[in-house]
């Protein structure tokens, strides 16, 4: 069975703090809140520990982990190379929604980077994840807590839904409000690239660094080195979602199922200017923020709900939307593509 802690979000109590630390010490698995996601932890130098992980989450082990720390020496303890750029990135960004991929130190275990040469490192900007870290004085190795190829959870409540019993503790620290995963920057090349679209937009790594570059097809989240068709779904919730230019082609998709009584639901950054009557509508905001934000929450609800289908009205074109482009991108598959 889990156990799960209502911590407070700001002032974490510290029996609580200590509980997840004893946990994390010996090897166990900690959820805990971040300012993106929550993530489902262990103990980064320890091998044993990360392997659960895997084994948790069902999640294939050729696909690394972030690894979070409470402040940038504590990043530089797991790197062989702390670059300019590192520096001038932490000091912009950090606490907060930014991985670095650096040239990984002896004390990380393959298993951490799926055997590769560099590991991610991140401080998030969470008073309980900073918290957490402080109390078990280790790293803690976490990807999103939720199920491989699940959508990824915001709220304490979707990780005891997608990980009962494969989990010691949640620290249920209310919700996630960044709401999609940080950006990922790979500083070992020659250029700074960005992976993973995300929190920290391309303006701004840009208004830091100068040239960043951006992996063309970038790989996805859970599965990025082999099986590409299988990568593309990710973040996908059980309904299948279809993305649509405007309201219009959202209209003429609803027309062409009206004959079949089933509940559907439709992702909106602002109210339709037609209402129809009967669906699920999720109007998430008009700004990329307020949208990403209640973005994975919405995807659960509709879930829960037991839509049959989910429609999603294309977001603006621009960069500062690409993190909520790219997700929205993945939820929608060719499985889910309507004849
Ligand atoms: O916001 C986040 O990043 C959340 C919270 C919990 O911190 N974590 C998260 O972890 O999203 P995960 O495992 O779901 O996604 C990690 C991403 C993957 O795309 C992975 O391939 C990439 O980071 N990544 C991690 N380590 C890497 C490395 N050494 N080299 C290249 N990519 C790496
Ligand atoms: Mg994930």
């Amino acid at each position: 069975m889990t156990r799960i802690l209502k911590v407070h979000p700001q002032h974490p109590e510290s029996a609580a703090l200590a509980a997840a630390a004893a946990v994390l010490r010996q090897g166990g698995l900690v959820a805990f809140p971040t300012e993106t996601v929550y993530g489902l932890g262990a103990d980064a130098t320890n091998a044993q520990a990360v392997g659960r992980i895997y084994a948790a989450k069902g999640r294939p082990a050729n696909n690394p982990l972030i690894v979070h720390v409470s402040d940038p020496a504590m990043a530089r303890r797991f790197v062989s190379r702390w670059p300019e750029a590192a520096e001038r990135l932490a000091a912009a960004f950090w606490p907060g929604p930014l991985t670095l991929v650096l040239p990984k130190s002896a004390l990380v275990p393959p298993a951490v980077t799926a055997g590769l040469d560099c590991v991610g490192v991140r401080m998030p900007a969470h008073p309980v994840a900073l918290a957490l870290i402080e109390a078990c004085g280790l790293p803690i190795a976490a990807p999103s807590a939720n199920p491989y190829m699940g959508v990824s959870p915001t709220q304490a409540s979707h990780v005891a839904a997608g990980l009962d019993g494969r989990v010691e503790l949640i620290l249920d620290g209310g919700s996630a409000d960044v709401g999609v995963e940080s950006t990922v920057i790979d500083l070992c090349g020659a250029v700074p690239t960005v992976l993973r679209p995300g929190g920290i937009s391309l303006a701004r790594l840009r208004a830091v660094l100068g040239r960043v570059e951006v992996l063309a097809d970038a790989p996805d989240d859970e599965a990025p080195l082999p099986s590409p068709g299988l990568a593309k779904r990710h973040y996908a919730p059980r309904a299948p979602l279809t993305l649509v230019a405007d309201e219009q082609e959202l209209h003429a998709r609803l027309a062409a199922r009206a004959a079949a009584p089933e509940a559907l639901g439709v992702l909106s950054a602002a109210p339709l200017n037609t209402p129809v009557p009967g669906l699920t509508l999720k109007v998430l905001g008009t700004t990329p923020e307020a949208f990403a934000s209640r973005l994975y929450a919405s995807l659960h609800e509709l879930d829960d709900a037991g839509v049959a289908a989910i429609y999603a009205l294309a977001v603006p074109a621009d960069d500062e939307w690409a993190a909520v482009r790219d997700r929205l991108g993945r939820a929608a598959t060719a499985l889910s593509e309507e004849p």
